[in-house]
């Protein structure tokens, strides 16, 4: 069989739609939900350095703890931020200020999620660090990092350090199960223990390779995920565009879809290479230069941490709006 698109597809990722919301439902990491339960408990919580690599579970153990802390005020008591992103520190530090400003109403502190810590350089850690000092009394961190040894040690001496591991083969099978029966499709144990070998324990790889073979079949075996492998090919953004261009919604909707699940992208990924192919189409500039724009403000929002794909959704309809 083809890995063409056999199902209709929803606009829904299963990475976010699977994402554990309780400590209840958060697979593996014992110490680690142990640890996070008992703050949640005393209502206090030191700052915190989740360092693992990706998928690992760092994000998702954020959520739950804010969650946790802030009841149905979560929103308004947690703060994403990604420090990877080239605007840097400057704007992580205006965003904390303003977001550290107010006291929250509910909870003695709030909390802000750095996400990819490391990726700040020394000074610029510096600056994070003196940052947490001063809205200690009103934030609390949990900062997030591959590695933690590229944080420097003023930091990670005021953090309490929680080291994620990738998921073992028992944790990968007991999500597959939990999907698989969300979901309805049926799936046998080799194509179980192949999607372990071929992540190497990242669960959001294991769950956009599952939710990409389900799009196929509901009968999962282990050749329908080699195919899949098989066909992650370079993004074809180009065609992605062209389609929409030609007013083709929802082809131009399921190709994003299935690239951005074959090929493990980000929303972050799949903006830049938009971007750069916007220069390439068949419009007139003023018609690229109101793209450009669409396309930085999607970029802002994703940063701000909205969902990837519904965000892009939105980014590809004011290309089918810019067609003549
Ligand atoms: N402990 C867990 N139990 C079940 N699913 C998880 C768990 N941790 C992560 N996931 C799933 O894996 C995906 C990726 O995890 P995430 O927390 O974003 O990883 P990281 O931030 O370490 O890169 C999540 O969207 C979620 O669906
Ligand atoms: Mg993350």
């Amino acid at each position: 069989m083809k890995a063409k698109d056999k199902k209709n597809k929803e606009s829904v990722i299963w990475t976010e739609k699977y994402r554990p919301k309780h400590f209840s439902e958060v697979i593996g990491h014992p110490a680690i939900v142990k640890r996070a339960k008992a703050f949640v408990e005393a209502q206090n919580m030191p700052h915190l350095l989740f360092s693992g690599p990706a998928g690992s579970g760092k994000t998702t153990l954020a959520l739950v703890i804010a969650k946790k802390f802030f009841g149905s005020a979560w929103k308004e008591n947690f703060l994403e931020l990604n420090a990877s992103d080239e605007r840097g520190i400057d704007v992580v530090r205006q965003k904390v200020k303003s977001f550290a400003r107010t006291k929250s109403f509910t909870s003695p502190f709030k909390i802000i999620f750095l996400d990819e810590s490391d990726a700040l350089t020394k000074e610029a850690q510096q600056a994070l660090r003196r940052t947490m000092e001063m809205f200690t009394e009103t934030c609390r961190f949990i900062l997030s990092c591959n590695v933690s040894s590229k944080i420097i040690d003023p930091i990670q001496s005021r953090c309490s350090v929680f080291r994620f591991k990738l998921f073992d083969k028992k944790d990968i099978a007991k999500n597959i199960e939990r999907i698989a029966k969300g979901e309805k499709f049926k799936i046998n144990s080799k194509a179980t223990e192949i999607l372990h070998n071929i992540s190497k324990g990242d669960m959001r790889r294991v769950i956009n390779i599952l939710q990409a073979s389900a799009s196929i079949t509901n009968n999962i075996n282990e050749n329908i995920i080699y195919e899949i492998i098989a066909e992650a090919k370079p993004v074809d953004i180009k065609a992605i565009l062209e389609l929409a261009l030609k007013g083709s919604f929802i082809d131009a909707r399921n190709k994003l879809l299935d690239t951005m699940l074959k090929q493990g992208l980000g929303g972050l990924d799949i903006i830049k290479a938009i971007q750069k192919e916007v220069w390439n189409l068949s419009l007139d500039d003023k018609e690229k230069i109101k793209l450009i724009e669409k396309c930085g403000e999607t970029e802002f929002r994703l940063v701000e941490g909205s969902d990837d794909f519904i965000q892009l959704e939105a980014l590809l309809a004011s290309f089918i709006l810019a067609r003549k």
